[in-house]
């Protein structure tokens, strides 16, 4: 029998890109899922896909997907933040409105997911993955500095959660890739085949989430080629 037997995993931006390809590595994992997207009427459910209605810019939507989750399926074993975007600009150059919109989504969605979702984690001693991104270990260059802002938080938030889950056996853990083949570095003239693929990822998202809690991971950082640290 599967690890994940009856399982239930809530996936943020299951829509495409990582989101996409974690929930078809969890399904394959016989992993039962809730998909939080923008537009679930874009995809068809099955008996082990529950597309639910999630909107990151929305602070109603985070409890109203974990109620709908719960009523569906009775539990969550994990969730995992993979929403995410980025706002190309330096820490110099962004301004307040698009400080609101990058940790809107990147930070404060997350925050307010894992709130909701927290009684039913300790319920069941659940785990939480953050997709963060190596943008959350260093700064690599002003352009990305404002992105990378937001994903050291996210690597905070990823702490912060595993000291809050220390007792009560909810576990938490931080993926920090760098480039990944998805729409969000399509137009960087990347050679797609070469960095990290989607796939990739969601392969290690199903190993953390499987792992038992006796064999935790704080963070994961995951690179195609080689930097100084990483
Ligand atoms: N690609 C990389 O190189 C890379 C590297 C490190 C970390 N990451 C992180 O990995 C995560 C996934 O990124 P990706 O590369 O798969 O990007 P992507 O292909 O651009 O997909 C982004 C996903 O986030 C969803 N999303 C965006 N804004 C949202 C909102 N307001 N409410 C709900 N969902 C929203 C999108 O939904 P829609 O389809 O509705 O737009 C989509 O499912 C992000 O957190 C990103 O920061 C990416």
């Amino acid at each position: 029998m599967s690890e994940a037997a009856d399982k239930v995993a809530m996936i943020s931006g299951a829509s495409r890109g990582i989101g996409a390809a974690i929930a078809e590595a969890l399904a394959q994992g016989g992993w039962r899922l809730s998909l939080g997207v923008r537009r679930p009427e874009a995809m068809a459910p099955d008996a082990s896909r529950l597309p639910c209605r999630f909107d990151a810019l929305d602070p109603t939507s985070e409890a109203a997907w974990v109620a709908r989750t719960v009523a569906h399926y009775g539990r969550i074993d994990a969730v995992v933040h993979n929403a995410g975007i980025s706002v190309p600009k330096t820490v110099l150059d962004a301004d307040d409105d698009d400080f609101d919109l990058l940790f809107g989504v990147n930070v404060k969605s997350p925050l307010r997911l894992t709130r909701a979702a927290w009684p039913h984690l300790v319920a069941t001693q659940g785990k939480v993955v953050t997709i963060a991104s190596l943008s959350g270990k260093r700064v690599k260059s002003a352009g990305s500095s404002f992105y990378a802002l937001s994903k050291f938080a996210a690597v905070g938030l990823a702490h912060g959660l595993r000291q809050c889950g220390k007792e009560a056996g909810v576990r938490s853990t931080a993926i920090c890739p760098g480039f990944v083949a998805t729409d969000m570095v399509a137009a960087r003239g990347l050679n797609m085949a070469e960095i990290t693929q989607p796939g990739d990822i969601a392969r290690i998202v199903r190993l953390v989430l499987e792992l038992p809690p006796s064999a935790s991971i704080a963070e994961i950082p995951v690179s195609w080629t080689v930097e100084d640290s990483f």
